[in-house]
């Protein structure tokens, strides 16, 4: 799931501090590794600028998963030539996927930039930061927003807890950038939430390539259902997600933890990719269509009110019009509550990059366009059965004038109301239903039994 390029929020008055400015595009562990290097400068007493002219320090965090989040992130890195020269003393840092086995190229590329650092390599920061020098930190247990100061602390939080992923879809550069799966080891995650909490965090979502990977490497193979569990021991904490999940690892043992522990919510992320067993075999995927099936039919059975999402890539190579609709069906079949759809996009290095990319571009916006238009529909009827009920809300904030939220299930809810909201868990009667979103008025604070 991409997200689009995200700069630090805020801005805060004192003068003669030096400020950072952070962009980011991709993944949410792009943001998170984001959040940590603004933990960090925080630590280091820069501030957050939203302005990039104002900055002293500037962070590209780029993503490569497809051709237009590369583009983006180079067109970036590009704008701040002028800028560098302008103000010579302003330091540059590029990290991210792009980064990774490119760091010379990319410095005769962008002889300005002051320093590429691969993903998570927080400790070069102190190469454009040299006050990090002076900051007694432990790296590994620096969570989002350690620093005391912070006046406005966010309600949700992504933790990441493995790093790395093991498979090698034929289509995807991640492997070949973040390198082999890392788990970090539970208590250090454990901690790590328990800081947030302390901080007035409310939810974590725990990340990973494959975040149902997680504990394999580790001494006593812990597993993700696990590390739930110890997470849910965590005062403070109200809810608990995790992304991506990977359908091979999704376990009987996982699903049984979702059901059983009451801060994970009904919210499942499984990526699919196609719905045809012969682009699924070319996409190394590693199941059939048949076995996510059943594994989407034993989530539904074991968690009640469940909502799930899933990944497509539309176009891959080869694909022909009877494997499209393939996909197609299985999502008319599935009625996820979101689908996030792709056109496929070689990647240089990738295996399917060696294959002709023979589906027109044309071709791709169609079937890319007939999935959304299908999914707004589904999404439409699903969301209408949440008309006259009431949810569990988590307010993150307010857009637009009004107050903004997620339930359990992950639906993003609006209401209005005069008062403080942040961070409470709402009781939220729906009234009117979008695609989208949904629209209700705050009923109370926490619904006895927990809808989704
Ligand atoms: N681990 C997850 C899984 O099991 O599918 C996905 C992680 S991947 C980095 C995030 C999403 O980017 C994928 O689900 C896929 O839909 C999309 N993606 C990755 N490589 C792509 C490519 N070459 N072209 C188009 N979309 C791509
Ligand atoms: Fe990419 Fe497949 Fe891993 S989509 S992140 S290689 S599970």
């Amino acid at each position: 799931m991409l997200v689009q390029p995200r700069v630090e929020p805020m801005a805060e008055p004192d003068i003669g501090v030096k400020r950072f400015h952070i962009w980011t595009i991709g993944c949410q562990m792009n943001e998170a590794e984001s959040a940590k290097a603004a933990a960090l400068l925080r630590q280091a007493g820069y501030l957050p600028t939203p302005v990039e002219e104002e900055a002293d320090v500037i962070i590209v965090n780029t993503c490569v998963v497809r051709q237009q989040a590369e583009d983006k992130a180079v067109g970036h890195i590009g704008s701040l030539a002028r800028l560098k020269r302008r103000k010579p003393d302003l330091r540059i840092a590029v990290t991210g996927c792009l980064v990774t086995g490119q760091q010379a190229k990319l410095a005769e590329r962008f002889p300005y930039v002051d320093l590429f650092y691969g993903p998570s390599e927080f400790e070069r920061l102190v190469e454009i930061a040299p006050e990090l020098r002076e900051v007694d930190f432990d790296l590994a247990e620096l969570p989002h927003y350690y620093d005391e100061g912070q006046s406005d602390p966010d309600v949700t939080a992504f933790v990441p807890v493995i790093y790395g992923c093991n498979f090698v879809c034929s289509f995807c550069i991640v492997p070949y950038r973040r390198g082999r799966e890392r788990s970090r080891p539970m208590e250090q995650v454990v901690t790590e939430v328990r800081r947030l909490a302390a901080r007035g965090v409310k939810e974590v979502t725990l990340l990973g390539q494959t975040v149902n990977a997680y504990g394999h490497d580790l001494p006593g193979q812990p597993d993700l259902a696990d590390l739930l569990a110890a997470v849910h021991e965590v005062e403070g904490i109200e809810r608990i997600r995790f992304l991506t999940s990977h359908p091979k690892y999704f376990s009987d043992k996982l699903i049984q933890a979702i059901a059983d522990l009451p801060k994970v919510c009904e919210h499942v992320n499984l990526p699919v990719q196609s719905g045809d067993n012969e682009v699924l075999r070319r996409m190394r995927r590693t199941y059939t269509v048949e076995y996510y099936r059943e594994r989407i039919e034993k989530i539904r059975e074991t968690i009640p009110g469940v909502t799930l999402s899933t990944d497509i890539i539309v176009g891959f190579p080869g694909e022909t019009e009877e494997q499209f609709r393939a996909t197609y069906r299985l999502l008319e079949e599935i009625q996820f509550d979101k689908v996030h759809v792709a056109m496929y996009s070689p990647r240089p290095g990738t295996l399917s990059a060696r294959w002709e990319d023979d589906v027109p571009r044309q071709e791709k916006w169609r079937r890319h366009r007939a999935i959304e238009t299908l999914q707004e529909r589904i999404c439409r009827e699903r969301n209408l059965r949440y008309i006259g009920t009431t949810v569990e809300v988590l307010v993150d904030g307010m857009a637009k004038g009004r107050w903004r939220g997620r339930t359990r299930g992950n639906t993003l809810v609006f209401f209005e109301a005069p008062g403080e909201w942040k961070g409470r868990l709402v009781s939220v009667r729906i009234t009117e239903a979008s695609p989208w979103y949904l629209l209700g008025e705050p009923v109370g604070e926490r619904v006895a039994a927990l809808a989704s």
